[in-house]
């Protein structure tokens, strides 16, 4: 079992932090590679996107999400242009809403979505459905009957029941499905167990050692509800190396010749997903698109000659790789306390105004972050401090260990990088937290693209079903 979060990290009494972390030179200072490609301090106030973050605290508030328009369209061109023989889809899972659906499409990207809800974002804002890929494990008919009434380009699918549930479909409105066979490849990612996706024992896919891939392929390929397009293999998150992807492949390409010896059919595309890793903290150095996409191809090259298989049409599917670095959250300082640790060391324990609602991953993934004062420079010699947040919870912690100004204190802000990538989309109301707008920034301009929730927006959903009263009106005292 893993120890709690607060547990675990109480008997750690290493005052200078894990051994990854270095004490800066200059606290003031970014860090390049962790931030939005336009960061960066002025006179120590942080810019992003030309835009005062001190300034927007003072229009919006806090805590909020800040989106680096040109950081999130560079990085989404970078990836169309290594893979350029590829279809890249962005996976909107990792963040999204209807601004960011048209930038994906306007850099000629296409859009991964993974339930009825992102669908229906995607196709508010106007994305082609032919360029929409539908993925999840459990899709209701109701989403199937939608993806298909839409178009959408493919539908990957994941179970049997679900070969069924689409078959009938396909049948009862008249239409052919395009669909990929979801495949899990026996690859233990070097990742968190829980954003691993591509070993056995998990919930994704079909089996391709125990059979079921191929007998899931054989079913679609003997059905006139679907069009064949190949096979999807998405083998986990946050990873650095293509090693992980080379098994994948071999073992996937595998299948693509047993396909073809047995069916006669060579399908004519491959997805192999997502999850490239990027930099959270000094202990990640992510690779460049160009590189990605020189390994990965040579890779399916590789199989594909020894397997004497035409190379099938490739796609991708990033989502943190695009907009994790193009985001950083922006709080403001409450409350600093010193806690004296066991064996003389001291924690500083630095309060914000948001916590594990706008940011779950290092309390469920155990994840690093970093941070830095973002709204006047300081000379105050640095202390190891940990940023946590407001909620009922000792596990609420948003940055484990950080150096700080020894001199931070309430009312300063505080701005967190590499938060674009399953922070909004986890949020949560956790202790009826509000949460946090998400305001993109591009030469000197700011425009919210997701407003922050309000009280009305909490109280909407309780009925007050019993009490005589309507919760979304203020009570008479
Ligand atoms: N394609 C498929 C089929 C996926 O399941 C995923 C992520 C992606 C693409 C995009 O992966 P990315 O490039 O963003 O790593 N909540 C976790 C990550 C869960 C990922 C789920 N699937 C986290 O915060 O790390």
């Amino acid at each position: 079992m893993r120890a709690h979060e607060a547990g675990a990290l109480h008997a750690d009494i290493n005052a200078r932090g894990p051994a990854w972390l270095r004490e800066p030179v200059d606290a003031n200072a970014l860090v390049p590679h962790l931030w939005p490609g336009t960061a960066e301090k002025v006179d120590g106030v942080l810019h992003v996107g030309g835009t005062d973050l001190r300034a927007l605290a003072a229009e919006v508030g806090t805590p909020a999400y800040v989106l680096d328009e040109e950081d999130f369209r560079s990085r989404a061109r970078a990836f169309r242009d290594a893979f350029s023989s590829y279809d890249v889809f962005y996976a909107g899972k990792a963040f999204l809403c209807t601004t960011v659906a048209r930038w994906v499409a306007e850099e000629g990207l296409g859009l991964d979505v993974c339930s009825g809800g992102e669908l229906t974002v995607a196709l508010r804002a106007g994305t082609d459905p032919a360029r929409i890929g539908f993925h999840g494990n459990n899709k209701s008919t109701a989403e199937l009957r939608a993806a298909l009434e839409a178009g959408v380009g493919r539908i990957v699918l994941d179970s049997f029941d679900e070969i069924a549930r689409l078959e009938r479909l396909t049948a009862e409105l008249g239409r052919v499905a395009p669909v990929m066979v979801r495949v899990t490849a026996g690859v233990e990612a070097h990742t968190h167990e829980y954003i691993a996706t591509a070993h056995e024992d998990q919930k994704f896919g079909f089996s391709i050692n125990a059979g079921d891939a191929l007998a899931a392929v054989r079913q679609v390929h003997g059905s006139e509800g679907f069009e064949l397009l190949g096979l999807h293999s998405h083998i986990g998150s946050q990873i650095f190396d293509t090693s992980g992807f080379e098994v994948a492949a071999r073992r996937v390409l595998a299948l693509q010749g047993r396909v073809r010896d047995e069916l006669g059919v060579e399908m004519p595309e491959l997805d192999l997903g997502g999850g490239f890793g990027i930099a959270y903290t000094l202990q990640d150095d992510p690779a460049d698109p160009k590189d990605l996409a020189s390994e990965l191809t040579s890779i399916v090259e590789q199989e594909c000659r020894a397997r004497g298989l035409a190379v099938p049409r490739l796609a991708i599917e990033p989502g943190r790789a695009i907009v994790g670095p193009a985001m950083c959250s922006l709080y403001e300082v409450g409350t600093v306390k010193k806690v004296a640790l066991d064996g003389g060391a001291v924690r500083t324990y630095v309060s914000v105004d948001g916590g594990m609602s706008d940011n779950i991953r290092t309390a469920l993934y155990d994840a690093d972050y970093s941070a830095t004062l973002a709204s006047r420079s300081s000379d105050a010699p640095v202390v190891l401090g940990r940023v946590v947040g407001k909620h009922c919870e000792a596990g609420d912690i948003l940055v484990k260990d950080e150096f700080l100004p020894g001199d931070v204190a309430p009312g300063d802000l505080l701005a967190v990088p590499g938060t674009g990538a399953y922070c909004w989309s986890m949020a949560s109301n956790y202790n009826h937290a509000l949460r946090p707008p998400v305001v993109a920034v591009r030469g000197g301009s700011a425009r919210v693209v997701v407003r922050r929730e309000t009280v009305e927006d909490l109280l909407a959903t309780d009925t007050g079903a019993g009490t005589g009263a309507d919760p979304t009106q203020e009570r008479e005292q």
